[in-house]
């Protein structure tokens, strides 16, 4: 049966998905702009006073069978995820402000739409968290967790997340909390033997953040991470993700000028022109532009944004084109804007025979409207994976690079960064799990 004819037919391999019944736990590391926003949104769209845009899961579609099939139903129609009604929030921060003063103070959403809200927000208050300031300079927790050592900071998250787990179904974990340095991967995270020694010791190259993914890979819950951290990005967490079928997946909410770069980069590489240069600047007056402010964790923002370009030009493949590309990205903390993130990109590109043009893009945004639905839709997929057989135990879930400025993949494997493929690897990999038809757009079947 050619792939186009299956389109639709729900098989075998979709009834051994476990059904979204009951309550999904949301355990968010970090309420601040991006956590508040989505927490708000979800609240607003709950009661009808908005809709979810941008949100690929609550309003996205997906095409099954031929184009002449007409059959194209909502992606949470077709498979399984957990409807916006089951979920439960609850999360750890640094600071004691419960949902609505956090969300107050991000300035990100209006006081109209905050204060209908307020009754529910206020119900959620953040669980003292695991900080250390050498991994956030600019930051002063005081609501905080104390230890002995890494290792009893470690089993304090695991109480959190077992505690929480009495009284909802399932449960899945997000960083959206602050950029932490740049750390390298050494030693400690070659084995789960050696991380779970460093905890111990108290290693310096284990941040807070691999603290919380530790606790939540152990106790199989599935995390994401939305800041550009190293996180779960060594062997140790992937192959604890593995052993606890506790699904992961890349690093970075890829939301604005990333996001534009990972549209633009595969156009002018499609149509083979060269680029010389790529200048890319910020202004951001938030708390994440502040913490990104100091050089450290500058540095790990600036390592995650760097990389989609010299993936996507693949440089080794096309020296006439892009060999000699300058690409430079500058961050700068602008109080007066909040929120409000202003980028500048300037790209010198060049066509036939050499003959040099530009292009300006100039993308006024709203950070956490842009990293929101991300922030819910990799909860809710993620939480798909987990109850997904032929997913939960692979550990990374690369089809879901879609979301990230830092996709991760298997060992030797390049990560794919160009949004449309990314866009394919996702909606395919829904209908393969559905035991429905991939779309390969071969379409020859037409002129038959
Ligand atoms: N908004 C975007 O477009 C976007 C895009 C990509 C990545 N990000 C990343 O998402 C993260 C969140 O962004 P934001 O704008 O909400 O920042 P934010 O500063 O408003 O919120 C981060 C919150 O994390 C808390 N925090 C810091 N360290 C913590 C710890 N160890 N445990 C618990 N809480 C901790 C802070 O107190 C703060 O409330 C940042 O790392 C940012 O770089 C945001």
């Amino acid at each position: 049966m050619s792939t186009e004819e299956q389109g639709g037919q729900k098989t075998a391999a979709a009834s051994k998905i476990a059904p979204a019944t009951g309550k999904l736990g949301v355990m968010v590391v970090g309420l601040g702009a991006v956590a508040t926003t989505m927490i708000a949104g979800v609240e607003a769209v709950r009661r009808g006073l908005a809709k979810p845009i941008g949100s690929l899961t609550q309003m996205g579609t997906i095409r099954l069978g031929k184009r002449t099939d007409s059959n194209s139903p909502l992606i949470k129609d077709f498979v399984p995820l957990a409807n916006l009604n089951d979920l439960v929030f609850t999360g750890w921060d640094i600071f004691a402000d419960n949902v609505y003063e956090s969300a107050a103070h991000a300035k990100v959403l209006n006081n109209e739409m905050l204060d209908q809200l307020k009754p529910y927000l206020e119900t959620i208050k953040p669980l003292p968290a695991v900080f250390d300031q050498y991994y956030v300079k600019r930051l002063h927790g005081t609501h905080v967790k104390t230890g002995r050592s890494k290792r009893d900071l470690a089993d304090q998250v695991i109480a959190d997340i077992r505690a929480f787990k009495k009284t909802v179904d399932r449960v899945v974990m997000i960083w959206a909390a602050s950029t932490e340095i740049f750390i390298e991967p050494a030693a400690v995270h070659e084995s789960i033997e050696a991380f779970e020694k460093g905890l111990e010791n108290d290693d310096i190259a284990i941040a807070p953040s691999q603290i919380y993914a530790y606790a939540a890979l152990s106790e199989g819950v599935p995390f994401a991470n939305g800041a550009p951290n190293l996180t779960v990005d060594t062997k140790a967490l992937i192959e604890l993700s593995r052993r606890n079928a506790a699904p992961i997946c890349g690093k970075d909410f890829k939301t604005g000028q990333t996001f534009m770069k990972t549209v633009l980069a595969p156009a002018f590489k499609a149509r083979m022109l060269g680029v010389s240069g790529w200048f890319s600047t910020n202004i951001l007056g938030n708390r994440d532009g502040e913490v990104l402010d100091d050089p450290q964790s500058f540095k790990t923002k600036e390592e995650s944004k760097l990389g989609s370009l010299d993936y996507i030009f693949q440089p080794e493949l096309y020296p006439d084109l892009y060999q000699e590309l300058y690409h430079k990205i500058r961050i700068n903390y602008y109080p007066p804007r909040g929120d409000d993130k202003e980028a500048w990109d300037n790209i010198d590109i060049f066509g036939w025979l050499g003959y040099p043009m530009q292009i300006k893009v100039n993308f006024l945004c709203r950070d956490s409207i842009l990293a929101a639905p991300i922030a819910l839709d990799l909860v809710l997929f993620l939480d798909l994976a987990k109850r997904t057989p032929s997913l939960r135990s692979i550990g990374i879930q690369e089809w879901l690079s879609f979301y990230l400025k830092s996709p991760q993949t298997a060992p030797g494997l390049y990560p794919e960064h160009d949004l449309f493929i990314q866009s394919m690897k996702l909606k395919n990999t829904l209908r393969h799990i559905m035991g429905a038809g991939l779309i390969t757009h071969l379409g020859l079947e037409y002129y038959d």
